[in-house]
């Protein structure tokens, strides 16, 4: 059987070690359909750690290797490395997992409203070791009890109309699109935050490129005397807003 050209050497390594004659078969058939490859090997790395992935839960993309890398930078010059962090939208469970890693003495709640996100989440977490609280909700019904002194999230953020590539077509659509053009979750993030929130804290985000302008404008009208902002990712995309409140 020949390597189809969109299989990187390593991954078809990865795939031919797993899968055999027919199943194989059937597996490039698959791909030629771009079906992901991910789902198919059942692991990304994704800042350096060896992530589950599963059929009915996002793919975590190196985007989001950004947003942690921006945050746990963040917390390490503010001195907030042993705080109480809410984690909106788990999925595989990517962040907190990382999150727990690096900065070990984080308390994590991490929540989503699909529950086979927070089944794979819990194991990549025992994987690792790592102790974080998976809640199956859904953020727009949550009251938390605890208050946070981050909030992380990457939410669904694709405008519903915006034209979208085939890699996509296997993966939830209510982890990639969200209403409002996409901004439903970062603006009822924001307005209810800060009932959530410790005095000091930090609501960090990935952003779809399009969004910065907007939202830096939404988060100083309701955090008018907090610093916000928006970084780039390595594309030199505006892709995630920070909004730092001491
Ligand atoms: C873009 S994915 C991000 C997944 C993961 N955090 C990552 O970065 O790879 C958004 C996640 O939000 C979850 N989600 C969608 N709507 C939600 C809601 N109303 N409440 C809680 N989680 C929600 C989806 O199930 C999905 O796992």
């Amino acid at each position: 059987m020949n390597k189809p050209s969109k299989v990187t050497d390593l991954d078809w390594i990865l795939l031919t070690e797993k899968y055999k004659d027919k199943k194989l078969e059937k597996v490039v058939k698959l791909i030629e359909k771009d079906y992901p490859i991910q789902y198919l090997i059942g692991n990304v790395d994704f800042y350096g750690y060896e992530i589950f992935v599963k059929k009915g839960v996002l793919i975590p993309r190196f985007e989001t290797e950004g947003l942690l890398e921006e945050t746990i930078k963040l917390l390490k010059d503010e001195n907030m490395d042993d705080i109480s962090v809410l984690d909106i939208g788990t999925g595989t469970g990517c962040i907190p997992v990382v999150l727990k890693k690096e900065l070990p003495n984080l308390e994590i709640t991490s929540i989503d409203v699909n529950g086979k996100a927070i089944k794979l989440a819990k194991l990549n977490a025992s994987n690792y070791n790592a102790t974080i609280n998976f809640i199956k909700k859904n953020i727009f019904h949550y009251k938390p009890i605890n208050k946070y002194s981050l909030i992380i999230s990457n939410p669904p953020y694709v405008s519903k109309d915006e034209p979208v590539g085939p890699e996509i077509k296997y993966e939830p659509k209510n982890a990639i699109f969200a209403d409002h053009e996409g901004l439903k979750y970062y603006e009822y993030i924001i307005k209810n935050a800060k009932k959530w929130t410790t005095d000091k804290n930090i609501l960090a985000f990935e952003i779809g490129c399009g969004q910065g302008k907007y939202l830096k404008q939404y988060a100083k009208a309701y955090y008018p005397k907090s610093k916000v902002i928006i970084k780039k990712d390595l594309s030199q995309r505006d892709r995630y807003l920070f909004i730092i409140n001491k």
